[in-house]
């Protein structure tokens, strides 16, 4: 829906549709910004996260609603919607909400097969929407300092990259294993759930299309031919979960992580929840006796039309949990892991170094989320439609770890 020129200074309307972990990032820009952006409608599944967000934004019961395909038969009117369902519910409420005119913020990935991700681009194109898709490394100022130094060209040009995503055994067991990701076909692939972001992000960097791929990958370790002797179907009731680094006791019970997303309903505590997941929810199961089928380590070679060439790795043993990236230039080198980056010249071997300590780990993706919401909400407010996460730049990056899964399934390497 356009905002008339009159009405260009007043609140940009939304509704969200899938409030969980995601959607509340977004919504906490329209609690800090009521004047810029206005929470008119909520859809969600779950009692206890819908009830949640109308409490906050005083909703009433007419701006409620439990599931988008009741929703769209009569909708709250509205400039735009943000989608944050799970991703294989992208698709069909996206194409939903372009044809009824809405602006959309989409969370990535975009759908779960390329063809979708291409039919809602061109919906898109064809209704005159915006569809902005949430890669929000490009509002990081760590990633956004080095786009900077990269196109200023100070360093010259890009010969080759190595780019390096450590999922880690936390993170990786929690949500690719046990959780919400950890079946190809109720969501995708490792490489587009996880690393469309990276993937996006070198494509940024690079400026050139991919000529060349190839990829290599599989689940190694979390089945249960690897599950070791005395081992049960629950860590609470495994004889070896005490020597056991991937134990759910240790992570939800002890250690206290990964439990900001468990619900907790009405007259119950987090630790009744937290017992709950491990004697009876998912998150109790043992990572080698779990239903998922998707890889816990996976490369991808690239060989741009630029010949510049690219490495990238996405480990999952292992304790950390960021982003490392070594880009080769013609005069110098960059070197980074989201909390120092060192830009070292060829001539006169200087180095500068900025440190990113105080914001690396920080909430809302160090305020990306937050800047990639202001940027969304000002391009539907002034009809700007060269967002830097547009859905036509998205899809390139899809494309790539489509093309990239085909490469490691069918063992080729893809040319373009
Ligand atoms: N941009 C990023 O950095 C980033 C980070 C994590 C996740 N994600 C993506 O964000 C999306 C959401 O992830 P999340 O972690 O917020 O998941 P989540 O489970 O916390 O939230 C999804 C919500 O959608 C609701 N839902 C499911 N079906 C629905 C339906 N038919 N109608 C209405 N609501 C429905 C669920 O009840 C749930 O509350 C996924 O696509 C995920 O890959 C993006």
């Amino acid at each position: 829906m356009n905002i008339k020129a009159n009405d260009a200074r007043r609140p940009v309307s939304i509704v969200v549709i899938g409030a969980g972990n995601r959607a509340n990032k977004y919504l906490e820009y329209a609690k800090i910004n009521p004047d810029k952006v206005q929470l008119v409608g909520v859809v969600e599944l779950n009692d206890i996260r819908r009830n949640k967000v109308a409490e906050r934004f005083g909703l009433d019961a007419s701006q409620c609603c439990s599931d988008y395909k009741t929703f769209f038969h009569n909708p709250v009117k509205s400039d735009a919607i943000l989608i944050c369902t799970p991703e294989n519910m992208h698709f069909e409420p996206s194409m939903m909400a372009i044809r009824k005119g809405f602006h959309v913020l989409l969370e990535k990935p975009i759908a779960q097969t390329l063809e979708e991700c291409i039919a809602i681009g061109k919906a898109a194109k064809e209704k005159g929407v915006i569809v902005a898709v949430c890669h929000v490394l490009r509002y990081h100022p760590y990633f956004m300092k080095i786009k900077e130094l990269i196109d200023t060209e100070e360093l010259g040009r890009i010969i080759s990259i190595n780019h390096r995503s450590s999922v880690g055994i936390d993170r990786s067991t929690h949500g690719f294993v046990r959780g919400m990701w950890r079946k190809e076909e109720i969501t995708n692939p490792m490489l587009i759930s996880k690393c469309c972001h990276d993937i996006d992000f070198l494509l940024w960097l690079t400026r050139t299309r991919c000529h060349k791929l190839t990829s290599f990958g599989s689940l190694r370790w979390f089945h249960s031919a690897n599950a070791p002797k005395g081992s049960a179907d629950r860590c609470i009731d495994c004889s070896v979960e005490n020597d056991c680094p991937f134990s759910a006791v240790k992570l939800y019970r002890e250690r206290r992580e990964w439990i900001a997303n468990f619900d907790v309903p009405e007259g119950k505590t987090i630790d009744d929840v937290i017992e709950y997941q491990l004697h009876v929810g998912i998150y109790g199961r043992c990572v080698y006796h779990c239903d998922n089928d998707v890889v816990d380590h996976q490369i991808v070679s690239m060989e741009m039309e630029s010949e510049v060439t690219i490495n990238f790795s996405m480990d999952v043993f292992t304790l950390k949990d960021n982003r490392e990236t070594h880009i080769c230039l013609t005069e110098g080198e960059i070197d980074g892991d989201e909390t120092t980056l060192r830009v070292k010249r060829f001539c006169g071997r200087e180095e500068t170094v900025y440190d990113f300590s105080d914001i690396a780990g920080t909430p809302f993706h160090a305020g990306a989320d937050l800047a990639l919401m202001e940027d969304f909400i000002e391009a539907v407010r002034s009809s700007k439609k060269s967002l830097a996460t547009a859905i036509d730049v998205s899809v390139e990056s899809h494309l790539i770890c489509y093309e990239a899964e085909r490469s490691r399934r069918e063992e080729r390497i893809i040319v373009f």
